[in-house]
């Protein structure tokens, strides 16, 4: 069978294959193979598209249909779910025929179990870029290239913290995955990175709150621990990494305890992380935020980074990173061979640049202490004070280590000194 097709969506008539597809149709070339297991679906959704894009059968679970996909095709991406169900099949098969590999999350398994093939793949030439859509994905993409950001403007990085959320309206096999991935970490201490290596903190110290400014306003977050995210953590070996997602209140909490900790069923987990999600309505749909704290000419720095999406664009979003993810693969720009997640694949600024130009909304604002907004001790501006009385307060997570006294009026000449 000769290889005429550029990209082969499996699961292509799903939430994320079909907005995939026309993110891709919307610039570059290239015929598009649409995967799927019942084909009246398959034709009802090629309908939608012009004649670039065909369809194809396939069933994840049939090796044989999956790698006669794949031998059509010079990239897949996969959009099929649940991943927990279908696991690392589709990134076998992509080896098998010599396609590069995209997918929008590979949850705990598919990086670790390619990566035994890692050498492989690289010698080929080929590109296996895991958990590339917008939570995994632009999450940790936006903090990295803030970071590099930074490192350009400043003699030294002290702390990058981010700060995230979304309230998507998902489908339901993508919160399967979120319900098995948070059961699968289950609830680990908290904790964030020292110099790549990770530190745990104490409780009192996992939340914290933060006014973000600008449509999000001041809001409670809580350290967590994401798998693509602690991969950054690890990388940034010369400064604290913390990451923060919005916690809504207690009833997300126990929720989210509930889900880690409890043989609930698969529905029923499901079905409380779309409470998690939907309680975490703000103005805006979702955000990634990442303040990075350092010193630039002999003076505290912060360099502010925020992407913002909102309200009916999830898959969009989710959409956006892969589909331009996958032509930076298939054109050999920006991109290394081999298997990794997004950050370390794809070159950060790059893969920004097309973000934006693809109507992503970032914006960054870099400020010296005595510009800054808000007056603030802290090495990252805005960032909440804690008051215990009496005692000396190291918060470990690296952006401030201050004290306060009994008395408030101590604390407040600290922050009019
Ligand atoms: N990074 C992110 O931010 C992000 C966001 C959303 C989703 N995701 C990930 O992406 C995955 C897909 O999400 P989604 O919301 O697009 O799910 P979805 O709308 O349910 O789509 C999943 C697709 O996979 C197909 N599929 C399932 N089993 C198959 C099989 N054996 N053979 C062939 N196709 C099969 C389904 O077809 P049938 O209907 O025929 O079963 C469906 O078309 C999720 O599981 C999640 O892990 C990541």
């Amino acid at each position: 069978m000769s290889r005429t097709v550029k990209f082969g969506i499996v699961g292509g008539y799903g939430a994320t294959g079909k907005a995939v597809v026309s993110e891709l149709l919307k610039s570059g070339d290239g015929e598009i193979l649409l995967g799927g297991r019942d084909g009246i679906r398959l034709e009802a959704a090629v309908a939608e598209f012009d004649g670039r894009v065909s369809t194809a059968r396939v069933d994840i679970l049939d090796t044989e249909s999956l790698d006669q996909f794949c031998s059509r095709c010079s990239l897949i991406i996969n959009c099929g779910g649940p991943v927990k169900l279908l696991q690392d099949r589709v990134a076998h098969a992509a080896l098998r025929a010599r396609c590069h590999y995209v997918d929008p999350a590979g949850l705990s398994f598919v990086k670790e179990r390619m990566l035994a093939y890692a050498q492989q793949i690289a010698d080929l030439g080929l590109s296996f870029v895991v958990s590339s859509g917008w939570m995994p994905g632009i999450s940790e993409l936006l903090p990295v290239h803030a970071y590099l950001q930074a490192k350009a403007q400043m003699d030294s990085i002290e702390s990058v913290n981010v700060y995230f959320t979304d309230s998507g309206e998902w489908s339901d096999n993508a919160l399967r995955d979120a319900a098995f991935y948070v059961r699968k970490i289950g609830f680990p201490k908290p904790g964030y990175f020292h110099k790549g290596v990770r530190a745990p903190c104490k409780l009192s110290e996992a939340t914290r709150k933060i006014d973000l400014g600008n449509s999000i306003g001041l809001r409670q977050f809580s350290l967590v621990s994401m798998a693509e995210l602690d991969d950054v953590g690890r990388r940034l070996s010369d400064c604290n990494f913390a990451t923060y997602s919005y916690s809504s209140g207690v009833r997300t909490t126990a929720a989210a305890l509930m889900i880690a900790l409890l043989p609930l069923s698969e529905k029923f987990g499901a079905r409380l992380t779309r409470g998690i999600f939907r309680r975490s309505q703000l103005p805006v749909a979702g955000f990634v935020v990442a303040h990075v704290a350092g010193r630039a000419k002999g003076r505290s720095a912060v360099l502010k980074s925020r992407i913002v999406f909102e309200p009916g664009r999830d898959y969009w979003i989710n959409a956006i990173a892969l589909a331009t993810v996958a032509r930076m693969v298939s054109a050999a720009k920006g991109v290394i061979f081999g298997v990794h997640f997004l950050t370390e694949a794809v070159e950060p600024a790059a893969l920004m640049v097309e973000l934006r130009k693809a109507g992503v909304r970032q914006s960054e604002i870099f400020e010296l202490c005595d510009q800054c907004s808000i007056r603030c001790p802290t090495r990252e501006h805005g960032g909440n004070l804690m008051s215990v009385p009496g005692r000396w307060i190291t918060k470990q997570t690296g952006d401030m280590v201050y004290t306060f006294a009994e008395n408030r009026w101590l604390s407040q000449l600290w922050l009019d000194a």
